[in-house]
């Protein structure tokens, strides 16, 4: 097993009163790519978000390559090398793709490193090259994804967790965002995401989580979960 980049033990989160997650525990590898997968509701967003530090209530123990991250505000979270991707639309659709990954490196000082930064983003990602100059707004779903994802590795992130990259896409698209994530593997990224998609996101994963009402109810490798009964019925829409 490689060395976590990582570890989280026991994490309960509450929204006001209401418990959302409970006890729940897994890991990333380095350059791994793990998915959470589970039914609308299951709390796979607010997995990601407790990890970010944007849920408010949150008991147990997040770790970053050995290094507790608890209490980090979400920039410093940032800054340690956890990038965030929410399931939500989030480019800037006034400004231009350069401007948007521009801002992705908000917090680096040294503008020498962030324009090599943003090269090599340009070299990974040659849609967005292409469309430097052109307003985010006006890029297809698929291509603002390819933005948001390309936008996170501006500070260079150790982990890359990505809340439902595949959602909303063309069947075309979301091949290229799987295909993507094997990519920020080759780079070196480990990779933590949540998908609806199971089958493709299992796929493109080594492991995966199965998590239902708040709890982590499976762990395997990827494959094995394709090929289990459960999944299959409750996942893939299979009797
Ligand atoms: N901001 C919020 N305030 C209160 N409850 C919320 C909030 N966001 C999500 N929830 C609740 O938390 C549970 C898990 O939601 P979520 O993490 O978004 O699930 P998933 O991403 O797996 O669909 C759901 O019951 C949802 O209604
Ligand atoms: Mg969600």
């Amino acid at each position: 097993m490689s060395a976590a980049v990582l570890e989280v033990s026991d994490l309960g989160a509450s929204y006001g009163g209401r418990r959302i997650l409970e006890s729940v525990s897994l890991r990333v590898g380095a350059s791994e790519i793990v998915t959470v997968i589970g039914h609308n509701g299951a709390g796979k967003s607010t997995l990601l978000k407790s990890v970010f530090n944007l849920i408010p209530w949150r008991s147990g123990a997040i770790r970053l390559q050995g290094r507790d991250i608890l209490g980090l505000a979400p920039d410093r979270i940032l800054a340690a090398g956890i990038a965030y991707v929410p399931q939500s639309r989030s480019v800037f659709p006034k400004l231009t793709v350069d401007e948007n990954l521009r801002m992705g490196g908000y917090l680096l000082s040294d503008k020498a490193l962030l324009a090599a930064r943003i090269e090599k983003v340009r070299q990974l990602f040659p849609v967005l090259a292409e469309r430097a100059h052109q307003l985010a707004g006006t890029l297809s779903g698929g291509e603002q994804r390819m933005l948001e994802i390309a936008r996170a590795l501006l500070m260079d992130p150790k982990l890359v967790m990505l809340d439902e990259p595949s959602i909303g896409l063309a069947p075309r698209m979301v091949e290229a965002v799987f295909q993507t994530v094997g990519m920020l593997r080759n780079q070196g990224k480990a990779v933590l995401m949540v998908e609806q998609n199971v089958r493709k996101a299992l796929a493109a994963s080594d492991r995966a989580y199965v998590m239902e009402l708040g709890e982590i109810r499976l762990e395997d490798a990827a494959p094995a979960l394709i090929g289990d009964p459960r999944v299959a019925r409750l996942y893939m829409g299979r009797r």
